[in-house]
């Protein structure tokens, strides 16, 4: 597998600590994590795999530093030939209609740059009325949810993180 560079953005930890788990499950020596609020262009451009993190604010808006990352580095990068993943935090209790929307607002953004996006997650055993991160039948990343146990989120974690295995090789 070659190097991976996990950028999450993060208000109150949880996507934090989501993107440390992550790196657990993947070969960690391979993983560098980046804060978004210090990442550059030159760091994105480093990495073939890219995992992209990031929670749900508003109503269905993207975590603060995501957003200004996604406008002034990620879209200013060249993202030709890399390959993608996106996970997003969420709460689809409080927040059923706009469930884990992050996810789907970044693949929108980056979608036609030349990436391949891969790490597809089902909708099965999820609980929420509507997402923009839904194409096709599925989820276009992994959305984790503050209404889940620990138990549940560990599962889904190794599930996709064996799918990038795969798939970022
Ligand atoms: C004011 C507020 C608005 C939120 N809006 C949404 C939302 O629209 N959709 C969603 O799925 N989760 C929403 N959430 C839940 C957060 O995304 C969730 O708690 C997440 O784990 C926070 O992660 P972070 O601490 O890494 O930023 C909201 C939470 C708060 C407090």
């Amino acid at each position: 597998m070659k190097r991976i560079g996990i950028f999450y953005g993060s208000t109150t930890g949880n996507t934090e600590k989501i993107a440390e788990k992550i790196r657990c499950n993947l070969e960690m020596g391979l993983v560098d994590i980046f804060n978004v609020k210090y990442a550059e262009i030159k760091d994105v451009e480093n990495y073939d795999n890219i995992i992209l993190g990031s929670s749900t604010w508003g109503i269905g808006i993207l975590q603060n530093d995501f957003d200004k990352f996604l406008h002034e580095v990620l879209k200013q990068s060249d993202l030709k030939n890399k390959k993608i993943a996106i996970f997003g935090t969420g709460d689809s209790s409080i927040y059923p209609d706009s469930f884990a929307d992050s996810i789907g607002i970044i693949f929108d953004a980056l979608e036609g740059k030349g990436a391949t996006f891969v790490g597809e997650f089902p909708t099965e055993g999820y609980q929420f009325e509507s997402s923009l991160s839904i194409f096709g039948d599925k989820f276009v990343g992994l959305p984790l949810d503050d209404d889940s146990d620990e138990e549940q989120n560990k599962l889904r974690i190794s599930l996709w993180t064996e799918l990038l295995k795969l798939d970022m090789n």
